[in-house]
């Protein structure tokens, strides 16, 4: 086996500051909120996958009356947009720590994190919007297409 020296380690430096950077216990509540989250999310999803796939009909039963009919309850509505927001926040978060771990300039971690966030945030803003502003009965769309009560 050949000798391999150890590789070299940089010198580690000071904390860096400055924006963007998280300064104090942020990361140890990051560190913790990715547990939570993921505990939640695991209720979440798969309370999703049973509700969607499995107690009723199946994978043949989604269509737009399903998920019209679905978002006419407040409680599904409520489930989710907490889905929504908890993955988003723990998976922006997730790719917070790879970008840490592997963007070494800072230009390039600065440059990830901006569309980082930016797309984190569009995907939140427009599913928040989808959810609350959907109209289950659109005008002139074909009834069995509909869920029932837009025909009463
Ligand atoms: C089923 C529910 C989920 C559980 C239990 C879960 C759990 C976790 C945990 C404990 C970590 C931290 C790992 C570490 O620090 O080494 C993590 C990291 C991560 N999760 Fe999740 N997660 C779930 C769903 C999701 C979803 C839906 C997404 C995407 C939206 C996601 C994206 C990520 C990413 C990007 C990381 C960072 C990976 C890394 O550091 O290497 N996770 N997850």
């Amino acid at each position: 086996m050949p000798y391999r020296p150890m590789p070299e380690l940089a010198t580690p430096r000071a904390p860096q500051r400055g924006l963007l950077h998280r300064q104090g216990n942020a990361d140890m509540y990051a560190w913790l909120f990715m547990r939570v989250s993921g505990v939640l999310l695991v209720v979440l999803i798969f309370g999703h996958l049973f509700v969607n796939l499995v107690s009723g009909r199946g994978i043949q039963a989604i269509d737009f009356a399903f998920v019209a009919g679905k978002w006419a309850n407040p409680l599904w509505q409520l489930w989710d947009l907490i889905m929504l927001w908890l993955a988003m926040a723990h998976g922006t978060n997730g790719v917070r720590t790879i970008i840490n771990d592997y963007a070494e300039r800072p230009g390039a971690r600065l440059g990830f994190k901006i569309v980082l966030y930016g797309s984190a945030a569009l995907v939140v803003i427009l599913g928040t919007l989808v959810i609350f502003t959907f109209n289950p009965c659109p005008p002139s769309s074909p009834a069995d297409l509909l869920p029932s009560f837009c025909n009463g």
